[in-house]
């Protein structure tokens, strides 16, 4: 099976920007979210990024019409009865996404629909469970900001088949252009295993008063050649993203160097997340 009609559940940073870099692959995309209102700013968050992408003379103002003009916006989940993939997207809620899971699983028509998850925490295997076609269920994760990161972690689990595997690595590596690594379904996968612990040993460093947030994110950039410090990038995923992925890690292996900070907790609980609400690390 080539996929050419994708679903993608959920329109914030990344299901806008998987959205994005599907279309402007030729993919036919559907994109849902529950209301109207959340619907027309993940519109305006796609728009944005393509008038970027034109504004920087990587793409023509006809292919941005074109990509734009593959996506349909949907707040009814019924519509997505013909979609071959569906890439579900939104927050980490167990619940909801094992509710979304087993809604697509009555809605697809097609027998042969792959479902895929783009969660950074929860057990892939835990929503394939939700539906009755776990051997057609992976995870897909993405990295933010989706059109620039190159990378698409492949989470397998014991019950996917080879075929699906196929399918997905497929479509992420010659359709969207990203490099698939494979991973297996434990917590954190292969990237946010290695880079949540660096992430939280920079806030503990800050915490303790070793060196303020700009030499530790200066350090970083210039000593390690990194393209963000990691304070900088703390705000950038968003402080409660963070708290929940160590969180998550935490609960599962129960090692120190995945304990959420003092210092992240306050900051969440203080409304403090980082870019998206202007308020992070520098202004702490
Ligand atoms: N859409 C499209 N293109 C974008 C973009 C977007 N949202 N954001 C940036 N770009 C492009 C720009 O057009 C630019 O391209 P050009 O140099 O060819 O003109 C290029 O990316 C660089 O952008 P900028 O010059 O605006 O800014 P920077 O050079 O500071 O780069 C960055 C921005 C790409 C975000 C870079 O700082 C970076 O790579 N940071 C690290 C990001 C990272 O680590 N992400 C992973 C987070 S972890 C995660 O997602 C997993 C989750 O589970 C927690």
């Amino acid at each position: 099976m080539k996929i050419q009609r994708i679903g993608i559940v959920g329109g914030g940073l990344m299901g806008s920007g998987i959205a994005e870099v599907a279309a402007r692959a030729g993919s036919d995309v559907l994109l849902s979210e529950p209301t109207q209102e959340l619907l027309d700013k993940a519109r305006q968050r796609i728009v944005a990024s393509l008038d970027r992408a034109v504004e920087r003379q990587k793409l023509s103002e006809s292919d941005r019409d074109a990509a734009l003009g593959r996506i349909t916006f949907t707040t009814d989940l019924s519509e997505f009865e013909d979609r071959q993939l569906v890439i579900e997207a939104v927050t980490e809620d167990e619940d909801l996404k094992k509710e979304i899971f087993r809604r697509l699983d009555d809605i697809l028509g097609h027998e042969e629909a792959i479902l895929a998850s783009n969660t950074s925490s929860i057990p892939i295997t835990r929503l394939a469970a939700a539906t009755g076609r776990p051997e057609r269920v992976v995870g897909m994760h993405f990295f933010n900001p989706v059109p620039v990161m190159a990378l698409m972690e492949l989470v397998t689990t014991v019950r996917s088949s080879a075929e699906v595997e196929a399918i997905a690595e497929d479509y992420a590596a010659n359709t969207l252009g990203k490099t698939v690594i494979r991973a297996k379904d434990r917590a954190g996968f292969v990237v946010n295993m290695l880079l949540v612990p660096y992430l939280l040993g920079a806030i503990r460093m800050y915490e303790a008063g070793f060196a303020s947030a700009r030499d530790i994110d200066t350090g970083m950039k210039l000593g390690a050649n990194h393209p963000m410090g990691p304070l900088e990038l703390c705000d950038f995923i968003g402080l409660d993203t963070m708290k929940h992925v160590a969180d998550v890690l935490f609960d599962e292996y129960k090692e120190p160097m995945y304990a959420s900070p003092p210092l992240l907790t306050r900051m969440v609980e203080a409304g403090m997340l980082g870019r998206k609400t202007g308020r992070g690390f520098y202004e702490y």
